[in-house]
């Protein structure tokens, strides 16, 4: 989607593309300067001091070339009163103030594009809320900022509502749909995880927890550089030295939260392990992988395996499941077996 943002703060700028970016195409624009011509489908973002009358006018003059555009999001200081009825009467169709309200509104226009494009009847919002809270930690982590845990929480309790709402291949259905890379990955482990857990009868407390390692395990990839992120293909041996950092420095990331549970910070760092130590970063053996590890690594590999991706056919469930009992050694074959019933039924 591509946000067309237009200020009169050339220093907005700079910031504005570092929350949204790579998420978001983003062009800019100064007030009283001609911009790049704006697609029909743009969301445009408005950013300006609406006490000056004078760039009250020029965003007037800009508008009036932008009727086709549906999406007019308005950013103000502290929704104060008279500047949000400022901004409606300008033709807002909404107003933000703060980073957070700007990135879930604009999941939200996404979400509700992809399903009318789709013509999808269903357009849950489990999906847009969680999709806007991995927006919010990726683009946190990314920019070197702390992530707020309410948003793990927010995202993981959504999506265990869908999943008992609708079942397993209904999440499944919509993620693929609606999502891709990294974000498609994430909402699939965070799904098929939380599956795993509720057919085994866990209690909502470990459901939960599961769900939230699930949702942060690969909050590291926030920090590998895209052309490696999203290449199409095989990583040649560097780029696949710097891809297999991303458990320490999810690990790094996390640590830093006063709040975090150790069990999912070891379950971060872990996640790439196996029980006959040929996994990485610590090369662990079976004694030292922990229950929740080890069930989190099966709900990764799988979700991999099933994820849609734009140079590879699709693997269907049952050869993913194959796949995983092929795993010998690497994987609890207890877990494996138990996990049947999330991978071909559910
Ligand atoms: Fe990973
Ligand atoms: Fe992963």
């Amino acid at each position: 989607m591509l946000v067309h943002f237009l200020t009169d703060q050339p220093a907005k700028i700079p910031a504005v593309r570092a929350m949204l970016e790579p998420q978001y195409d983003v062009v800019s624009q100064l007030l009283g300067s001609s911009g790049a011509p704006i697609s029909p489908s743009s969301v445009l973002m408005v950013d300006a001091d609406l006490r000056e009358m004078a760039r009250v006018e020029q965003i007037k003059l800009v508008l009036r070339e932008l009727q086709c555009i549906s999406e007019k999001l308005f950013v103000v200081q502290n929704h104060v009163r008279s500047i949000v009825a400022q901004a409606y009467a300008l033709g807002a169709t909404a107003v933000v103030s703060r980073p957070r309200e700007i990135i879930t509104k604009l999941a939200q226009i996404e979400f509700a594009e992809k399903a009318a494009k789709s013509g999808a009847e269903d357009t849950s919002s489990h999906i847009a809320i969680s999709a806007a809270a991995f927006t919010s930690m990726f683009a946190a982590t990314r920019g070197g900022k702390l992530i707020d845990l309410s948003d793990a929480e927010t995202a993981t309790s959504q999506i265990i509502s869908s999943i008992e709402e609708k079942g397993l291949s209904s999440w499944l259905d919509d993620v693929r749909r609606y999502h891709e890379g990294t974000f498609q990955h994430c909402l699939l482990v965070t799904g098929v995880a939380a599956s795993f857990a509720l057919d085994m009868g866990f209690s909502k407390a470990d459901v939960q927890r599961l769900g939230i390692a699930a949702t942060l395990h690969d909050i590291g990839k926030a920090r590998i550089p895209l052309p490696i992120l999203d290449k199409p293909g095989a990583l040649d041996p560097t780029e696949e030295q710097i891809m297999r950092c991303h458990p320490v420095i999810g690990y790094d990331v996390l640590r830093r939260l006063p709040d975090i549970n150790p069990e999912i910070l070891d379950a971060v760092r872990h996640h790439h392990e196996y029980l006959d130590g040929s996994g990485y970063p610590d090369a662990l053996t079976a004694p030292q992988i922990s229950d929740l590890v080890r069930l989190l690594t099966i709900s990764d590999i799988f979700a991999a395996l099933i994820e849609l991706r734009p140079y590879r056919p699709a693997i269907s469930r049952q050869e993913a499941y194959k796949h995983l009992c092929e795993m010998e050694g690497k994987l609890e074959r207890s877990l494996v077996e138990a996990f049947r019933t999330v991978a071909l039924v559910a």
